[in-house]
């Protein structure tokens, strides 16, 4: 199916975890669009490969951690001396290992809720600032079915997912007398690298519990995200919106 374009023409976007998965194509769809593009995430060699498997002069990157607050914060400061930042994606993700909460490895419990809801923060309280001064904003937090239905042997996962739709819908709310929306959304599973660092067995199950048989395709997510991310949506704020194949049918 060919993809129709969004106008994102004179938007700066920030996609965090935007060197592969959902993140990247997510990057290349708003290029195609044409947003400028700017891909935040932790692992330099991916986002070599990004560069260059999306050549555009519109893609720029920082090697990034999104849960470190004064990277992200020195980070902003930069970007915002030439450009607003119009569209903000959360996507940055881990889900650390498989194991229950009484045998998780406390210093993996804390990075897994750092990276996927203090990362959200950080983005969120520093970038803002620039939205309300420019009374724009578009921020897509993602989130996962695990923060909806809580996944076993996935606890941290789950927290940290459940606390960026929290802050998803106090922030939304928080901005709603402004043209600046906050949803959040919640995929169900799909091939991506993220998926090996679960068990085959963890994968299996979640997979069994979608009513539509199959993984979600990144680019059916990426859909979206783009209409969320986009001027056209001009009343859905504080939001979650399921993307999990039947589901998390609430
Ligand atoms: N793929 C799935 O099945 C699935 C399902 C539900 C939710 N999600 C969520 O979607 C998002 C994207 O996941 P994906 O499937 O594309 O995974 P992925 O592993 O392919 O991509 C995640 C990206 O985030 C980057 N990243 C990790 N930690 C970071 C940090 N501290 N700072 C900056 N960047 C960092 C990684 O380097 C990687 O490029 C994640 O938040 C994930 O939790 C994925």
């Amino acid at each position: 199916m060919d993809r129709i374009e969004f106008d994102f023409k004179d938007r700066t976007a920030v996609v965090t975890g935007g060197a592969q998965g959902f993140g990247l194509d997510i990057a290349k769809r708003f290029l195609q669009s044409g947003a400028k593009v700017i891909i935040w995430d932790i692992d330099p060699k991916m986002i070599e490969k990004a560069h260059k498997d999306l050549d555009n002069p519109n893609l720029s990157s920082n090697i990034i951690d999104v849960s470190n607050y004064k990277e992200v914060e020195d980070c902003v400061n930069e970007i915002t001396k030439k450009n607003n930042i119009d569209i903000l994606i959360n996507n940055a993700g881990i889900t650390g290992p498989t194991a229950t909460l009484w045998e998780y490895d406390l210093e993996m419990w804390k990075k897994v809720v750092d990276i996927n809801l203090m990362g959200t923060f950080n983005c969120c309280r520093t970038i803002v600032p620039n939205m309300i001064k420019n009374n724009y904003g578009r921020i897509v937090n993602v989130a996962s079915v695990a923060g909806k239905d809580g996944n076993a042997n996935a606890s941290a996962y789950s927290v940290g997912k459940a606390g960026a739709i929290g802050l998803t819908k106090s922030l939304g709310k928080e901005l709603a007398d402004k043209n600046i929306a906050v949803n959040a959304v919640t995929p169900a599973g799909a091939k991506t690298r993220i998926l090996d660092q679960m068990t085959k067995e963890h994968v299996q199950r979640m997979l069994s519990k979608v009513p539509r048989g199959r993984f979600l395709e990144v680019e059916e997510f990426t859909s979206l995200v783009c209409w969320l991310s986009s001027e056209e949506n001009t009343f859905s704020t504080a939001a979650v919106f399921d993307i999990s194949g039947g589901r998390s049918t609430y």
